[in-house]
């Protein structure tokens, strides 16, 4: 058996016995995500789950997945961009500045203002793209200022202790995904996401839920917003409210994403 096999069976008999399997993961490169549905493959041919909704489900899936390693990224490098104005604007104690700024969430959210947007995702995108190169083994197009781009964010990443838990669970009647990443969305982020949600639901309403995705809504300021829209639509798809199913919330530190399915819209 391969070494994905491996993994993969193990997940199964895990859900099978405890109902429940946990996955740590701090990046999802090509090769994640091919683990990632082969499990999902032998899910819906274990429990015999209606195949032609595997896909849907698997993207709504890695979406979240990615929206939670993207906010770990952003927040490592916007905490060390944080740092380095505190550093030139000549502050002492930097470190307790930074755990007090960091722990209020209005003092996190103002400092926000103090960091071009553009250069931070800039930053974010780089190593996201750096790191899937990188654990692909495509390794020889990567400069010496990628490598070293890349080992300060993992040492970033390392220092800060940021992960993202996930979680598969499957009842008698239930199908749960819950992402948690143990950083704290901001505020003006969750104001993003609900006003985005709302937008599409209203759409949704009329009759026209797609127009959303059309270039009336786009809204291209800082994220598109689509990640969450795609995955609402797929519930809206299935005939499911997405603002009840699937929710994302911030506490004690911390941010959940979490889709339900009813099983028996995956009956066969
Ligand atoms: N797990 C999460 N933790 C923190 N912020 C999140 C999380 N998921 C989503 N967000 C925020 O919600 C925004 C919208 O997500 P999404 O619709 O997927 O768009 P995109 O991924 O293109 O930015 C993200 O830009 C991010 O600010
Ligand atoms: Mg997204």
């Amino acid at each position: 058996m391969s070494n994905t096999e491996q993994k993969v069976e193990k997940a199964i008999r895990k859900l099978q016995r405890d109902r429940i399997v946990v996955f740590r993961i701090n990046a999802l490169t090509r090769i994640g995500r091919d683990e990632l549905m082969n499990i999902f493959a032998r899910l819906f041919d274990e429990f015999q789950l209606n195949p032609a909704l595997l896909f849907n489900l698997y993207s709504a899936v890695v979406e979240i997945i990615f929206n939670a390693i993207k906010a770990n990224a952003k927040h490592v490098i916007f905490k060390s961009e944080v740092r380095l104005k505190l550093i030139r604007q000549k502050f002492d104690d930097i470190d307790d500045l930074l755990e007090i700024i960091f722990r209020e969430e209005m003092l996190r959210d103002f400092m926000t203002r103090h960091i071009v947007p553009e250069k931070l995702k800039k930053r974010v995108n780089t190593v996201l793209q750096l790191t899937e190169k990188k654990r692909t083994g495509r390794t020889a197009g990567l400069s010496p200022r990628d490598m070293q781009l890349l080992a300060e964010f993992n040492q970033l990443l390392e220092s800060e202790e940021v992960f993202i838990h996930f979680t598969m669970a499957m009842t008698d009647d239930k199908i749960v995904f819950n992402v948690v990443n143990d950083i704290p969305i901001l505020a003006k982020d969750m104001d993003r996401i609900q006003q985005s949600r709302t937008t599409h639901r209203k759409l949704y309403d009329e009759g026209r839920s797609t127009d959303y995705f059309g270039p009336d809504y786009i809204d291209v300021t800082e994220s598109a917003g689509f990640g969450i829209a795609m995955a609402d639509e797929i519930y809206y798809e299935m005939g499911l409210d997405p603002l009840e199913h699937f929710t994302i919330s911030a506490s004690e530190g911390a941010t959940r994403a979490v889709m339900h399915f009813p099983r028996a819209k995956f009956s066969l």
